[in-house]
């Protein structure tokens, strides 16, 4: 084993060659279209499932803020994607971003760490998904036991409690649908996105406009009732006060907990390739739907934190408890019922992300291709890996409770962004010729912050993420020492094997 191959990088010529000879997308995107995708893969189950817990517990109405700063952070890394995405348009996203430039060692923990950002965020939307539709249901008069219904693990007070629950069946069900549904492929269609963005703006809106009428100002003060910060290291405290559990209170903390309610924007960067002009239209299409849902979700928390006392807001359901309370539960009906066709589109999206991951890693030989890149004959989808992820998805979601898949979710999605800005800074070193379709503004300010904001959101999160996180990527590693390196396309050529095992060549190696 070379120490080489840990730092070897899959040259950016290749990448092109690569997505040369497999596929070149129709240039058909323009800057309402991409807008509107990226708004179609943000909303999802966020807003509504995070809203509630975070503002009563943790940020008070401040939590607008929070939004704002959150907004920002995916603003930063969103435009060092972009630059990314315009370079090298091709499937794998930051995987493949940082096998080009950091080398193949990072490349295997970013791919990692996606494929945990893309599972535990589809099991979090599905459990998201499952509260939902359980509203619907009861509205209509059916009631699912709770054995059915819930998780069976909650975390509490620094420990796994069971709940007497035997497991969650509506996010089970919901992710064995989509699973089949992803196997049997889907066509991607312009329409049916433009109906789903429809169905979640209007919900959205209608909390706001109805929401609006029933506000008392009054409500807003103390708008910062736990501070401004909430920033701690391993349950030490380093800004701001900490609550049960050593968990950080205040806006900062706010922010790291409603990060996951913007997640899905870098879906806009990796649609440079089909864009009618990348340079122009991704950085508008990233930055207008981060601009559209930051305003919306702003408005939705000015809503419910002044239509009810922020500690009386209900932590699970935040959004249709504020108008039970108001007199209107037909609204609560008619949001939950958009809510569960919007969010139903994030799901797939995100389950559909995952397998694509390990389909770009067992290319380069990391996971084994036989199972991990299989195209299923009739369907031609990746069909061994999309029913893996499904079960897993499945497993997640139907054991774990909604807050520790949230917050997981979240440091996975901040630490790929911390490698994404990092990247950029590096390959405007290593290659600064090469063509930038779209570059990010003011380099190195903008990376430098977008990895400053990611840190700080990942410090202002529950420290046993932290701990979730580092077990992940260790299990990881060991998966890498024992396959990865020794399967690697790249790290096969510098060994000189690939004449002998008759593979493809991965292409020129950089140091
Ligand atoms: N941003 C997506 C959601 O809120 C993941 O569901």
């Amino acid at each position: 084993m070379s120490k080489n191959q840990l730092f070897a990088t899959k040259s950016l010529k290749v990448l092109l060659d690569d997505m040369a000879g497999d596929h070149s997308l129709k240039r058909a995107l323009g800057p309402v279209s991409l807008t509107a995708l990226g708004v179609g893969a943000i909303i999802g189950a966020g807003i509504f499932v995070a809203t509630g817990e975070a503002a009563r517990n943790v940020a008070g109405p401040a939590l607008m803020i929070s939004y704002v700063v959150a907004g920002l952070t995916c603003v930063f890394a969103a435009l060092c994607y972009a630059e990314f995405a315009s370079m090298a348009p091709v499937a794998g996203s930051a995987y493949t971003y940082a096998y080009a430039t950091l080398g193949e060692l990072f490349a295997w923990i970013i791919g990692w760490d996606l494929v945990l950002e893309y599972a535990v965020g589809a099991a979090t939307v599905a459990n998201g998904w499952s509260g939902y539709f359980q509203s619907v249901l009861t509205k209509i008069g059916v009631h699912i036991p709770d054995v059915l219904s819930k998780s069976p693990i909650v975390y509490e007070n620094g420990h796994y409690v069971m709940t007497g629950a035997f497991v969650n069946l509506p996010a089970v069900i919901i992710v064995a649908i989509m699973t089949v549904i992803l196997v049997r492929g889907i066509q991607e269609s312009a329409s049916f996105n433009a109906l789903m963005v429809f169905i979640k703006l209007a919900a959205v809106l209608f909390v706001i406009i109805v929401g609006a009428f029933y506000i008392n100002p009054k409500n807003w003060t103390p708008f910062a009732p736990y501070g401004w910060t909430g920033v701690g290291f391993f349950g030490i405290p380093l800004a701001g006060t900490v609550g049960d559990d050593h968990k950080p209170l205040g806006m900062l903390a706010g922010s790291a907990i409603i990060f996951f309610a913007y997640i899905g924007f870098d879906s806009v960067s990796t649609h440079a390739e089909e864009a009618k002009n990348p340079k122009r239209d991704v950085p508008i299409g990233i930055i207008l739907s981060l601009l559209i849902c930051t305003v919306l979700y702003v408005a939705v928390v000015a809503v419910l934190t002044g239509m009810v006392p922020y500690q009386n807001l209900d932590p699970k359901a935040g959004v249709s408890s504020a108008f039970k309370g108001a007199g209107l539960p037909w609204a609560e009906f008619i949001i939950a019922a958009a809510g569960v066709a919007g969010i139903t589109s994030v799901l797939l999206v995100m389950m559909l992300s995952a397998p694509r991951v390990f389909m770009a890693m067992a290319r380069d030989g990391l996971v084994p291709k036989r199972f991990f890149a299989d195209v299923h004959p009739t369907y031609k989808t990746p069909w061994k890996s999309t029913i893996l992820i499904g079960l897993f998805v499945a497993f997640l979601s139907g054991l774990l409770p909604l807050d520790a898949l949230l917050h997981l979710t979240n440091i996975g999605t901040l630490f790929a962004f911390v490698i994404v800005c990092a990247a950029v800074l590096i390959m405007r070193r290593t290659n600064p010729e090469a063509e930038r379709p779209f570059r990010c503004p003011l380099v190195p300010v903008i990376p430098v912050l977008g990895i400053l904001f990611c840190l700080l959101l990942m410090l202002s999160l529950p420290w046993e993420n932290w701990l979730r996180l580092i077990i992940w990527l260790a299990l990881g590693m060991v998966i890498y020492w024992f396959y990865g390196r020794h399967h690697s396309i790249l790290g096969m050529e510098l060994r000189g094997e690939l004449a002998k095992r008759g593979a493809s060549p991965a292409g020129a190696i950089k140091h």
